[in-house]
């Protein structure tokens, strides 16, 4: 099978490429991404000299160097991930967002459409539309996602996201492209960008720095594990309904404070002669996202009972192995987070 994955050198779509070359050695695995400040080809060092693996340097929403690599590598399947991915980045301008994640989708549904009706039906065609929970908007203290809850997105990324599922479902519906889109919750693990809370804290504890915690802590995230995530794009890329969508998640909620607290508490174990124990001394409350969701919670069930899936890492585990992941690979964080991502801090947390 010739796959084409977008985004390959971000957080989820590194653990994806590794889990694919890894699982299906006689498998093709074509990686396009522009490596933005958020793509990294050391997230991919033990795959690169892989020679089932090919990297393309490129932006989504180049029409023609997208329509070549489909050419060129005969592609059979996508799963798209290449997006602009952090909420608060959205809120700071929202033009990346809106280019990327709708334009940069549109671009890679049409050369998909162009390219498999010339090509014929004789192969099994597939786009992953890899979308998220928060299409769906906020939930109150009770009641899960569905495949059918209605779209309510608030914030700029999640409308964009949203877009982006509107016009897959379209390209279905009007021409028959077989398209599947998933619906993750929140992904934590090996090789996250540490603008996002799991690594920030992480990171910010272990240097003895503030760990901000937005409003009062109360809003609540189900977490789960990347590499769970990588294992149900597994299954719906081979055994996805064309036009479905599918729920992904591990029933695994939090609230941040809690959350927060629970990493403080396994530093304070890992390294109990740290200068900084209790690490929760760290915590600030600091000024809310504006339009932040309180709730995501997903129902899983129909990828269970149609897929087979399960999500095969308990939360102490994968939280405890990411901890250790971000203590040992130290450099890889000090390299991702200079230059752009240094400026982007000081302009969401210096004044909040
Ligand atoms: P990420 O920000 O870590 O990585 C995004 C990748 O896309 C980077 O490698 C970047 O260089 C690349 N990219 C950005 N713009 C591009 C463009 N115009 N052309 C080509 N490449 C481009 O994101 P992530 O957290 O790995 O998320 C991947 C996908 O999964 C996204 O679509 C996101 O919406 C979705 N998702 C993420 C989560 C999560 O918790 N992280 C949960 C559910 C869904
Ligand atoms: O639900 C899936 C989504 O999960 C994905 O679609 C997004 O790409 C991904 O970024 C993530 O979005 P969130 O906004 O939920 O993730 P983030 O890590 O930014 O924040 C998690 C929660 O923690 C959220 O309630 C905001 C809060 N937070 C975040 C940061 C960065 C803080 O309290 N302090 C912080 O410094």
């Amino acid at each position: 099978m010739k796959i084409l994955v977008t985004g390959g050198a971000g957080f989820i779509g590194s653990n994806l490429v590794r889990h694919l070359v890894n699982k299906y050695p006689d498998y093709r695995i074509v990686n396009l991404d522009k490596l933005t400040y958020a793509g990294n080809l050391e997230s991919l060092r033990d795959v690169e000299s892989n020679p089932a693996y090919t990297f393309v340097r490129g932006d989504i929403c180049n029409g023609p160097l997208v329509t070549e690599v489909f050419e060129e590598y005969g592609v059979e399947c996508v799963i798209h991930l290449a997006a602009e991915s952090h909420v608060d980045r959205s809120i700071l301008s929202a033009e990346e967002f809106l280019r990327t994640n709708v334009l940069g989708t549109y671009t890679l549904l049409e050369s998909a459409r162009r390219y498999w009706s010339r090509k014929g039906s004789s192969k099994r065609h597939v786009f992953v539309n890899v979308s998220t929970d928060e299409v769906y908007g906020s939930l109150g203290t009770e009641g899960v996602f569905t495949e059918r809850s209605p779209y309510e997105p608030n914030s700029p990324y999640s409308a964009s996201k949203a877009g982006a599922d509107h016009l897959a479902r379209a390209y279905f519906k009007t021409h028959g492209l077989p398209v599947v889109t998933t619906h993750c919750s929140n992904n934590y693990g090996p090789f996250q960008l540490p603008e996002k809370l799991i690594p920030l804290v992480i990171l910010n504890a272990l240097e003895g720095k503030e760990l901000p915690v937005y409003g009062k802590g109360t809003n609540v995230r189900d977490w789960l594990y990347v590499k769970d995530h990588c294992t149900a794009l597994d299954l719906v890329l081979h055994r996805g309904m064309p036009g479905e969508t599918y729920n992904i998640g591990a029933g695994n909620e939090w609230r941040n404070i809690d959350l927060v607290k629970r990493i403080c508490r396994e530093l304070d174990e890992l390294i109990p002669d740290s200068p900084h124990v209790p690490h929760s001394s760290l915590i600030r409350f600091v000024k809310d996202r504006p339009g932040h969701d309180m709730r995501y919670a997903i129902d899983a069930t129909k990828i269970r009972s149609e897929l087979g899936w399960r999500p095969g890492h308990g939360f102490e585990e994968g939280l405890r192995d990411t901890i250790r992941w971000y203590m040992e690979n130290i450099e890889w964080c000090n390299r991702v987070r200079s230059g752009a991502y240094r400026e982007y801090y000081e302009k969401n947390y210096s004044r909040r």
